[in-house]
């Protein structure tokens, strides 16, 4: 029996047998604007409900607006760094030279995180001249998370104007699991719908649901109900 981890995304459980597989690595990509990284911050904010120790490494968005941004949901995170359970860090994507893995082996183990999210890894190629060097980077960051026993997703960020669910065509290969946002426009707003691309040791529905926001933040639809996709 593969051990599970809930996900904290209301419905989004039901669809892959009951959560992520332990210690596995799931990309969530998507767009701007799609959730990415509410659906980070949910992750977390659930696994600190049941006991879990979390972490949050952030390389794009500050850490004061990430926060705020939870603090909507009713998500006071604030009382779990206080408490030693929670951490929540920026890294400057200048600094992903080989110092990187280790810098954040080491808030691993400052927390004893259960579970931990890198949100985007979209920006670590904007410093790596090569694919290859992008590819090797994961890989270590990836058998690092592996070794030291945490379940983790990272987010990447899908181009607008490019085929493809990643900017380099890589992230989506490297990891054990694939989660897609997408936004489609109604009137102004957006819609947003969830696609599960891959799971390793998962069976999953490959249907296209509906994604709300609701006051106690994302929820996974039925396919046949809600908006028109
Ligand atoms: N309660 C809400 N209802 C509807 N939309 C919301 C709500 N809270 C945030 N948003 C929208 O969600 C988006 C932010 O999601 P975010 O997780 O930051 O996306 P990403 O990380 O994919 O760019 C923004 O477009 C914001 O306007
Ligand atoms: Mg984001």
């Amino acid at each position: 029996m593969v051990e599970r981890v809930e996900t904290g995304i209301h419905g989004l459980d039901d669809i892959i047998e009951g959560g992520f597989p332990k210690t596995s690595v799931t990309l969530v990509s998507g767009g701007p604007g799609t959730g990415k990284t509410l659906f980070c911050s949910q992750f977390l904010w659930h696994g600190l409900q049941i006991g879990e120790n979390s972490l949050f490494i952030t390389m794009e968005e500050q850490v004061d607006d990430i926060l705020e941004d939870a603090d909507e949901f009713g998500w006071d995170f604030q009382r779990y760094i206080d408490e030693g359970s929670f951490k929540i860090e920026y890294i400057n994507p200048f600094r992903v030279d080989t110092g990187f893995e280790d810098n954040i082996r080491r808030k691993i183990e400052d927390i004893d995180a259960d579970r931990i999210v890198i949100d985007s890894t979209s920006v670590i190629g904007m410093y790596a001249d090569s694919k290859g060097k992008i590819r090797r980077r994961l890989y270590e960051l990836i058998n690092m998370l592996k070794k030291n026993d945490v379940t983790c997703i990272m987010t990447a960020e899908s181009p607008k104007d490019k085929e493809g669910i990643t900017r380099y065509g890589i992230e989506e290969f490297v990891t054990d699991g694939l989660i897609v946002l997408e936004g489609f426009g109604i009137g102004g707003e957006m819609g947003r719908k969830l696609i599960v691309h891959k799971m390793r040791k998962t069976d999953f529905k490959e249907d296209i649901y509906p994604l709300e926001f609701t006051s106690e933040g994302l929820k996974v639809e039925e396919p046949d109900k809600g908006i028109n996709i």
